[in-house]
């Protein structure tokens, strides 16, 4: 079980790298398990997938934390890991796709989430692959609703706080005790070589090492706009080519299509 979570400030790009990543690696293995972990995502429309997704994570702990069934400890969890085996994961294409929705409510949510940290935690060890497009704030890691990571891939466009949010993201993941195995910088949408020496250097300096620069895709917007996945985009983009290249250090194997 390799687990990949994609983080990075908000807009830079972390649901179309992890869509395509959950699309190349997919075709390795049929054993990978998407994770849409940004309460403001959209994973499942990158992926057009999203009229299949019935639950999320979210939804059924906030069924779980009302209910007042008198289930006894054993079966609170049955029941838990029943509803999200059932109704949470969806069995997309060549993956499953987990969303964990809206954060909690009020009140308190421990019980909940000890019993989620021990079905996630069996969940994913059906996996060959584990891809998380996560918000910057790693809730869920923090909350340790997830609590491993084996790479932690940054992404950052050409500003200022895409990159101190990459330096925000490494100093709590240490803090968090992640005992990841590297932490990588994805420069997006970068359009000058003085941009790119400018994140080169801040890669060095902050020990990120710099693993890819995507360029700007036009098609990429066009597709949003027409509400279209991005594994529409052509095989011949460079964009494709490039996340292909990071999805292939990954699954350490070169991918047919
Ligand atoms: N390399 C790129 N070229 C053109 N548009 C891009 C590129 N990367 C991201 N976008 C656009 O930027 C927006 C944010 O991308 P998204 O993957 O949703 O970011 P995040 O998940 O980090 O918030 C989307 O509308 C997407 O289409
Ligand atoms: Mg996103």
């Amino acid at each position: 079980m390799v687990v990949v979570a994609v983080t990075g400030k908000g807009g830079t790009g972390k649901t179309i790298v992890s869509a395509l990543l959950i699309h190349f690696i997919s075709k390795v293995t049929t054993r990978v398990l998407a994770v849409d972990a940004d309460p403001d995502s959209n994973l499942p429309d990158a992926l057009g997938v999203a009229d299949q997704i019935k639950k999320t994570l979210g939804d059924i702990r906030e069924v779980f934390q009302v209910s007042r069934d008198d289930m006894g400890m054993m079966n609170k969890e049955q029941w838990l890991e029943g509803k999200i085996y059932t109704e949470a994961i969806c069995e997309c294409d060549s993956y499953d796709l987990l969303v964990m929705g809206r954060p909690e409510g009020e009140g308190c949510y421990c019980f909940a989430n000890s019993l989620l940290r021990g079905i996630l935690r069996k969940l994913m060890r059906h996996y060959d692959y584990i891809i998380i497009d996560s918000e910057a704030g790693l809730e869920h890691f923090s909350r340790k609703t997830i609590d491993t990571a084996d790479y932690i891939l940054v992404v950052t466009d050409m500003s200022k706080k895409g990159l101190s949010t990459a330096k925000r993201i490494k100093e709590m993941s240490k803090e968090l005790k992640l005992d990841f195995k590297g932490i990588y910088l994805v420069g997006n949408r970068i359009m000058s070589k003085e941009a790119e020496e400018i994140i080169k250097k801040f890669a060095d300096e902050e020990g990120i090492p710099l693993i890819e620069f995507l360029p700007y895709d036009e098609k990429i917007s066009e597709l949003d706009l027409r509400g279209e996945p991005i594994t529409n985009l052509p095989e011949d983009s460079e964009f494709v080519k490039k996340v292909k290249k990071i999805a292939e250090l990954i699954v350490g194997v070169s991918i047919k299509v």
